[in-house]
């Protein structure tokens, strides 16, 4: 991947381009919580998580993803004191997060693939914690599909439109808040997922099979509530 060769020669230039001309980095702000765990899963080679580590100092971060390489240069390049990086796909991680985030993955995932994500996603959120999916509508979006395609070569490129993605979302989350923002050279769009919230025999039955006695939750997470790597 080109990135993989220019990040060593300017991380700073390489964080630019990518928060600023590839990503609507403010409107991307706007979507992440102030503090708290944030788990990133697809970081790449961490350009975003710098700047958002840098951003939001009380946050903690980890970001996750299954290029052994990205992650070795994420780990060289893009080093901060609130941020951890770890080459694992999304079903070897553990813990409990407020927030975890897919930017520009699901487009390079099958539909059942991002559905599987957000299922393994699931038990991993707080009960109040928020998933947060950003990615590039399919409509005008032939300069963000020539530059995964052409630039960045990479194999699976999916873009879907907004209504798609909502429709694969499982029935554990419920949509908090959507936006589509055109910002060029790219149409963005937004999701926030909360936790669905779930009848009460089905919320007992979890809590029997997963949970001490003493402490069972009002949702079907399995968090704990302490952060474990
Ligand atoms: C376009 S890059 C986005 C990188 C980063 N999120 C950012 O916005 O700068 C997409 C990343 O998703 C990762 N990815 C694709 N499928 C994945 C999966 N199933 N689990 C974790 N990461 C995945 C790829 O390895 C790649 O690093």
């Amino acid at each position: 991947m080109l990135t993989y060769y220019l990040l060593p020669l300017s991380p700073a230039l390489m964080r630019f381009y990518r928060t600023r001309i590839l990503l609507d980095q403010p409107t991307l702000l706007r979507f992440l919580p102030e503090e708290g765990r944030l788990l990133d899963v697809g970081c790449g080679t961490g350009l975003l998580n710098y700047v958002i580590a840098k951003r939001r100092p009380r946050l903690q971060i980890l970001g996750v993803d299954i290029d052994r390489r990205a992650i070795e240069l994420a780990s060289r390049y893009n080093r901060a004191d609130n941020l951890d990086f770890a080459p694992l796909p999304l079903g070897e991680v553990t813990g409990c997060f407020d927030c975890i985030s897919f930017v520009d993955v699901m487009h390079h995932t099958t539909e059942d693939e991002a559905r599987g994500l957000l299922e393994q996603a699931a038990p991993l959120l707080a009960g109040d914690g928020q998933v947060i999916i950003k990615d590039v509508g399919r409509k005008g979006g032939w300069a963000s599909y020539a530059h995964d395609r052409y630039i960045t070569r990479s194999k699976v490129v999916r873009l879907a439109e907004l209504e798609e993605m909502l429709r694969i979302v499982p029935d554990d989350y419920r949509v908090v808040r959507q936006l589509k923002k055109y910002r060029f050279p790219f149409p963005h769009y937004y999701v926030t997922l909360g936790q669905a919230p779930q009848p009460t025999s089905r919320r007992k039955k979890r809590a029997e099979v997963t949970t001490a006695p003493g402490d069972e939750r009002d949702t079907h997470s399995s968090c704990s509530g302490e952060l474990r790597k």
